[in-house]
C-alpha cells in the first residue's frame, strides 16, 4: 500500500469517528438551525454602512432589514445609565469576601453565590497557587484530547465519591454542562419536562439538542402530572424531568420527593441541578436530594463550582454508563478548553472543607434565618425562599432599579432582577447570605434596607 493510501484510509477513519460526535444528530459543527449553509444570515462585515442591505428595485419584494438594525434600536442600557439606574457589569477592583471596592467605593457584599465564603480562604488560594505552578496558567485543549490533567481526573473520583455515583465528569462551567448532558441526552423522540423557572441554561440545554420540551409551572406538581398524562398516548423515546434543586431567583427548593414519584410512575429519568445546593443543602452538602433523602432516586446531578466552591467550572455525577455517553457525545466540553489547573485545584481545597467543616452550613443557614426574619419585620415579602438566596420582591421594574441603587449608594450590594429572570410584575431584589458574613455585617444591611424603604415608600 503507497504512502498515500494509507493516508486517506486514517483520514477516513478519523472522518467516521467525528461523524460519531456530530451531535445533535445530523447537523453540522458551525450549522444553526433552520438556517441554511451559505445563507446570507451567516456571518457577515462588522460595518453597518456599505454593507447595509439595499433594496433590490423589485416592486413586490419586502424592504430587506438590515441584521444590525435591533443594535441601534436597542437603547435601554443607555437610559438607565443616563438615569444613574444601570446596575450590571460593575468592575469590582478589591474584594474581601464579604466586603468588595467598586469605584473606590467600599461596599457590603450581600449578593454573591459565594455562599460557604470559600473564595479568600488561605488553602483554597495555596491550592490554586501551587497548580499554576505545577500545571502553568491552562490547560490549552479540550479534556478530549490534550486537556484533561491527573487533576481533572482527582476531581472526578472525589465528587463521584461525595456525591455517591459510580461517575463524574467535569466541564468548564456550569452552563456547559447543562448545554453538554442535556442536548447529548434528549435526542430525536425524546422529551424533557422542566420548570418554567429553571436555570437559562437548563432551557438552552433543552432547545439545542434534537428533543422535545414540555415547560411546565413552576413547582407545580399537578402541571407536571398533567403534562406527562398529556403526553403519554403519543409517546415515542424517552423522557427526562429537569429541576433546579435550589431555584437561583426566588430561593425555593423543588419537590423532588412528588418529581420522583412521578418519575417512577411515568418511567421518565430526572436530573438535578443542584448549582445552589450542593454544600449548602443536605446534612453533609450533598444538595437537595440529601435534604430530602430522595438521593438513590435521582438519576443524575449536576452542578458548577461557581458558587459554594467558590471557584468556575460544572459537572455531573451518574452511571458510569451515562457519564461514559456524556463524555464522548457532549459538544459543549469536546470542543472547548477544559477547566483551567488553578480552578481544579481550587475546587478540590473548596471540597475538603465542605466535607470537613460542616459548621460553615450551619452557620450559613442561622445567617439565612436571621436575614429573613429582619426583612419579615420590616414588612418585606421574601417569597417562598428556604435556602440563603433571599428575595426582595418589590414588583416594579422602575422601583425595583430605584431601590438596588439607593441600597448600592448606601454601600450595600445587592442584585436587581427584572422579566425575564422573574415573571413580569415580580421584579425583585436578590440578596444571597455568606457563611462568612457576620452578624454585625448582615444588622447593617437590615439597617439600610429599612432607610431606604422609608425613603422609598416600599414595604
Ligand atoms: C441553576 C444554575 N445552573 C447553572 C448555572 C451556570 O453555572 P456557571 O456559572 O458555572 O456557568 C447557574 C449559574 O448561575 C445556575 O444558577
Amino acid at each position: 500500500m503507497t504512502r498515500t493510501e494509507q493516508k486517506n484510509i486514517w483520514w477516513r477513519r478519523a472522518s467516521n469517528f467525528l461523524q460519531v460526535l456530530r451531535l445533535p444528530h445530523g447537523r453540522r459543527p458551525g450549522e444553526a438551525r433552520g438556517v441554511p449553509r451559505g445563507s446570507a444570515n451567516q456571518g457577515g462585515p462588522g460595518r453597518t454602512s456599505p454593507n447595509a442591505p439595499r433594496h433590490t428595485g423589485q416592486l413586490d419584494a419586502p424592504p430587506p432589514t438590515d441584521l444590525f438594525a435591533k443594535c441601534e434600536a436597542f437603547t435601554k442600557p443607555l437610559e438607565l445609565q443616563a438615569a444613574d439606574l444601570y446596575p450590571y457589569f460593575l468592575p469590582i477592583g478589591e474584594s474581601e469576601g464579604t466586603e468588595v471596592e467598586i469605584h473606590g467605593k467600599r461596599l457590603l457584599m450581600a449578593g454573591s453565590n459565594n455562599y460557604l465564603g470559600v473564595t479568600h480562604d488561605p488553602r483554597v488560594r495555596e491550592a490554586a497557587i501551587r497548580a499554576i505552578e505545577r500545571f502553568g496558567s491552562g490547560c490549552t485543549g479540550s479534556r478530549f484530547l490534550n486537556g484533561t490533567l491527573e487533576l481533572h481526573e482527582e476531581l472526578e473520583h472525589r465528587l463521584a465519591k461525595f456525591l455517591g455515583y459510580e461517575s463524574a465528569l467535569v466541564f468548564t462551567t456550569g452552563f456547559q454542562t447543562n448545554l453538554g448532558v442535556i442536548s447529548s441526552l434528549a435526542g430525536r423522540g425524546d422529551v424533557i419536562f422542566t420548570d418554567r423557572e429553571n436555570h437559562a441554561s437548563i432551557m438552552d440545554g433543552c432547545r439545542l439538542g434534537f428533543g422535545e420540551m414540555r415547560k411546565f409551572r413552576h413547582n407545580d406538581m399537578e402541571d407536571l402530572e398533567e403534562q406527562l398524562r398529556r403526553e403519554t398516548p403519543r409517546r415515542r423515546g424517552g423522557w427526562l424531568i429537569v429541576v433546579d434543586g435550589v431555584f437561583s431567583m426566588l430561593g425555593d427548593l423543588a419537590n423532588l420527593p412528588r418529581i420522583c414519584e412521578l418519575a417512577e410512575e411515568y418511567g421518565a429519568r430526572v436530573l438535578v441541578d443542584d448549582a445552589h445546593s450542593i454544600g449548602v443543602m443536605g446534612a453533609h452538602g450533598r444538595g437537595t436530594a440529601e435534604h430530602f433523602d430522595v438521593e438513590d432516586r435521582v438519576d443524575l446531578v449536576l452542578g458548577t463550582f461557581s458558587k459554594s466552591f467558590g471557584s468556575i467550572g460544572g459537572y455531573v455525577a451518574g452511571d458510569e454508563q451515562i457519564i461514559r455517553w456524556v463524555k464522548h457525545h457532549g459538544r459543549s466540553m469536546i470542543f472547548s478548553a477544559s477547566l483551567p489547573p488553578a480552578s481544579c485545584a481550587a475546587t478540590l481545597a473548596a471540597l475538603d472543607i465542605i466535607e470537613s467543616e460542616p459548621e460553615r452550613r450551619t452557620v450559613l443557614h442561622e445567617n439565612a434565618e436571621f436575614m429573613r426574619a429582619g426583612l419579615h419585620a420590616l414588612g418585606f415579602d421574601t417569597g417562598p425562599s428556604v435556602t440563603p438566596v433571599i428575595p426582595i420582591l418589590i414588583g416594579e421594574r422602575h422601583a425595583t432599579f430605584r431601590f438596588w441603587r439607593e441600597l448600592y449608594d448606601h454601600g450595600v450590594f445587592t442584585n436587581p432582577i427584572t422579566s425575564p429572570a422573574v415573571p413580569a410584575g415580580m421584579d425583585l431584589i436578590r440578596t444571597s447570605v455568606m457563611a462568612t458574613h457576620t452578624r454585625e455585617q448582615l444588622q447593617r444591611v437590615l439597617d439600610i434596607v429599612a432607610q431606604v424603604a422609608r425613603k422609598l415608600r416600599v414595604a
